[in-house]
C-alpha cells in the first residue's frame, strides 16, 4: 500500500488493538469491495454485504471520469486536495489490482478536453480556466484548431478548449470485475443479496450486524452503501445525510477501429466518454427524484441533443444501452470519510457524489490504514461525519 499521504495518529480503541480485527463492510460497490481487499490483504477476515449484486449501483453506473481538474468549482479546495492525491495514487492502484487479479481495468491517459460552442460557453471556459490557472493544476488552452487538430470530428464551430492533462478515465465496469476476482483469490466472503438492516452496538461501540435472518459479528463495520448509506440503523449514530442524485445516461457504439473520439470530451451540458471496445457514454443528466428509475424521453433527449452539438456525427451510430444511477449526494456534496465520533468502531465511506470512481484509491488507503493502525490521513480529516453536527443545518432528505 502506498505510504504517500502524510498522516496522524487519532485517539482510537481501534489503534490499540494488537489482533487483526474481524470487520464486516456494507456496500459492496467498488468502496466496500477496494477496502475489503485491502483488509483482506492485510490480514483481516473481511466479510462484505449488500442488498443486491456487488458493483451494480453507481459503480456500474458511472463514466469512470478522473476529472479532478476539468470538474474543479469554486469553493472546492480541500475537495480538490482529496481528489488530486486520489488521482495521484489511480496508477499505482490500478497496476496493483491488475497484478492482483490478472484483469485489466483499462486506465487510459490522454487527458480531457473541455470545450465551449458558443461565445457564452467561452467566456464561462475563460472564466474556468482563470480558476484552474490559480489553483495550479495542469491545464493547457487550446483554440478550436488545435482542438479539432486532437480531435477531428469535434464540431466545426467551437468558442476555444481547454486541455487537462492529468485528467484521465479508466473502465468502472473492468474495476468492479477486477475487484471481485481480487476479493475472490484474498478470500474475501461476499455475500450479494443479503441486506443489513442493523449495525449492533452495545456500550457506544460495534458488536456486530444483522444482515438479513444472521447476526455477525464484527469489531469494525465500515458503512459503505453509496446512495442507500442512510438504509441501516446504527443508534445511538445519526442517519448520514446522503441522499441519492440520479443521473440518466446511454451508450452508442463507434467502430472501435475508428472511434469519433480518443479523450473523454465535456461540452455544455455533457461528458462523452469513449471506451476501448468502441462504446461512448454520455452523461449524465443531475435529478432530484430519490431513486426514481425511470428512462424519460426528455432526459434521454437532452443528452443526444447537447452531444450532437459537440460531436455532430454522433447521429450515425446506434444506441446500444440507457441507464439510470444514483449518486451518494451528502449536503456539501463532499464525501464522508473516516470513523463516526458516537459509535467506536463504526468507520464511514461514503456520500462521494460525482466522484466515486476518482476517489476510489484515496478511500481505500485511508479507510483500511485507519482500520489497521487508528491514524487518519490529513488529506481526509476534512471529511469526517462530525462536520454536519452543527445545530442549524437541517437534516436533507
Ligand atoms: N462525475 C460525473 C457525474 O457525476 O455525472
Amino acid at each position: 500500500m502506498s505510504a504517500s499521504l502524510s498522516s496522524h495518529s487519532i485517539s482510537s480503541p481501534l489503534s490499540a488493538r494488537k489482533a487483526r480485527p474481524r470487520v464486516a463492510i456494507v456496500g459492496a460497490g467498488v468502496m466496500g469491495l477496494s477496502i475489503g481487499w485491502r483488509l483482506a490483504q492485510a490480514g483481516c477476515a473481511v466479510e462484505i454485504f449488500d442488498a443486491g449484486v456487488a458493483g451494480q449501483g453507481a459503480s456500474h453506473a458511472a463514466a469512470g471520469m478522473l476529472a479532478a481538474c476539468a470538474e474543479v468549482e469554486p469553493g472546492e479546495e480541500r475537495l480538490l486536495d482529496l481528489n488530486r492525491a486520489s488521482q495521484k495514487l489511480w496508477p499505482q492502484f490500478a497496476a496493483d489490482l491488475e497484478a492482483a487479479s490478472g484483469e485489466s481495468v483499462d486506465l487510459r491517459t490522454e487527458g480531457i478536453i473541455t470545450v465551449g460552442l458558443t461565445a457564452d460557453d467561452g467566456a464561462k471556459l475563460r472564466h474556468l480556466y482563470t480558476l484552474q490557472q490559480a489553483l495550479g493544476l495542469p491545464v493547457e488552452w487550446l483554440n478550436p484548431a488545435e482542438a479539432r487538430r486532437r480531435e477531428p470530428h469535434l464540431a466545426t464551430r467551437l468558442s476555444g478548449a481547454i486541455l487537462t492533462l492529468e485528467d484521465h478515465q479508466v473502465d468502472n465496469r473492468k474495476v468492479v470485475i477486477a475487484l471481485k476476482a481480487a476479493l475472490g483469490k484474498a478470500g474475501v466472503a461476499l455475500h450479494e443479496h443479503c441486506p443489513v438492516s442493523r449495525v449492533e452496538t452495545e456500550g457506544g461501540r460495534v458488536r456486530g450486524i444483522i444482515a438479513g435472518e444472521r447476526q455477525v459479528a464484527a469489531d469494525v463495520v465500515v458503512l459503505a452503501a453509496g446512495a442507500w448509506s442512510r438504509g441501516v440503523e446504527i443508534a445511538p449514530a445519526p442517519a448520514l445525510p446522503v441522499r441519492p442524485v440520479k443521473g440518466q445516461m446511454l451508450a452508442v457504439q463507434m467502430d472501435p477501429e475508428a472511434p469519433l473520439l480518443n479523450h473523454v470530451v465535456w461540452g455544455p451540458g455533457i461528458y462523452l466518454t469513449p471506451r476501448r471496445d468502441g462504446r461512448l457514454i454520455l452523461g449524465a443528466t443531475t435529478e432530484e427524484k430519490g431513486f426514481d428509475t425511470q428512462i424519460t424521453a426528455g432526459g434521454q433527449l437532452a443528452l443526444l441533443t447537447h452531444a450532437w452539438r459537440v460531436l455532430p456525427t454522433i447521429e450515425e451510430l446506434p444506441i446500444i444501452e440507457q441507464w439510470v444511477g444514483f449518486r451518494p449526494g451528502s449536503r456539501d456534496d463532499a464525501p464522508i470519510l473516516g470513523p463516526s465520533a458516537e459509535v467506536d468502531g463504526l468507520v464511514y465511506a461514503t456520500g462521494h457524489h460525482r466522484n466515486g470512481i476518482l476517489l476510489l484509491p484515496v478511500t481505500a488507503q485511508a479507510i483500511a490504514r485507519f482500520v489497521l493502525d487508528g491514524v487518519l490521513d490529513d488529506v481526509v480529516q476534512p471529511f469526517g461525519a462530525a462536520r454536519f453536527n452543527r445545530p442549524a443545518a437541517a437534516e436533507c432528505v
